[in-house]
């Protein structure tokens, strides 16, 4: 997994692996922030966390390369940005196709972008809502896995809606992942489709 910031949907996805519900297993956090909290929940967990400092390498092809040498040394068959703060790059992408999870905070292909729940706000929708989908080339783009909504209420702030949003993200990465792990995605173009009953 790879994350920068708080890390509370690594622990969701944790703490889904803990109770069974996971049919993957979680072997790497990397993070290009020191400080972050998703790696000190990682090592919580018994997990190896590793830093990668953007600042040693010259730029992001070569950062990414190095990220990818640590998940290939891992064996890594999905790669799952939690709250990653960093557009790969087309080769990381390229490396792993269809093997790239990322989850945003709203109902794409609306409001993709740095501050999804703001701009959602911002612009008077009534129902916001969360995405997890294949990462391709584009921003926030790629083939859609599974996508909640989550209605606006007059009162809501960025930050009441944040954790309204982020409630439903817990509950659907893991299943995203799971579903992922037991074989059960199958995607055509732009279509993901989850397979019934094999
Ligand atoms: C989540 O809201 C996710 O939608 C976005 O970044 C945030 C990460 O939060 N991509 P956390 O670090 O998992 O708490």
């Amino acid at each position: 997994m790879l994350a920068s910031g708080r890390g509370s949907n690594l622990e969701a996805i944790l703490q889904a692996a803990q109770r069974n519900e996971l049919c993957g297993q979680v072997v790497l956090v990397i993070s290009d922030r020191e400080k972050a909290p998703a790696l000190d929940r990682a090592r919580q967990h018994g997990i190896p966390a590793v830093f990668v400092n953007p600042r040693d390498y010259s730029c992001r092809e070569e950062h990414d390369a190095a990220v990818m040498k640590l998940l290939r040394r891992q064996s890594v068959e999905l790669v799952v940005l939690a709250g990653y703060m960093r557009i790969l790059s087309a080769a990381f992408v390229n490396a792993f196709p269809e093997r790239i999870m990322n989850i945003h905070p709203a109902l794409l292909p609306a409001f993709p972008g740095k501050d999804g729940v703001g701009d959602a706000l911002a612009y008077g929708v009534k129902v916001a809502g969360c995405t997890v989908h294949f990462v391709d080339q584009e921003l926030d783009a790629g083939p859609i896995i599974l996508q909640e909504a989550v209605p606006i209420i007059q009162q809501d702030t960025a930050e009441t809606l944040q954790a309204r949003v982020q409630a439903v993200e817990h509950r659907i990465y893991p299943r995203a992942i799971d579903l992922y792990c037991r074989g059960k995605l199958k995607v055509e173009g732009r279509r993901c489709h989850i397979v019934q009953n094999e």
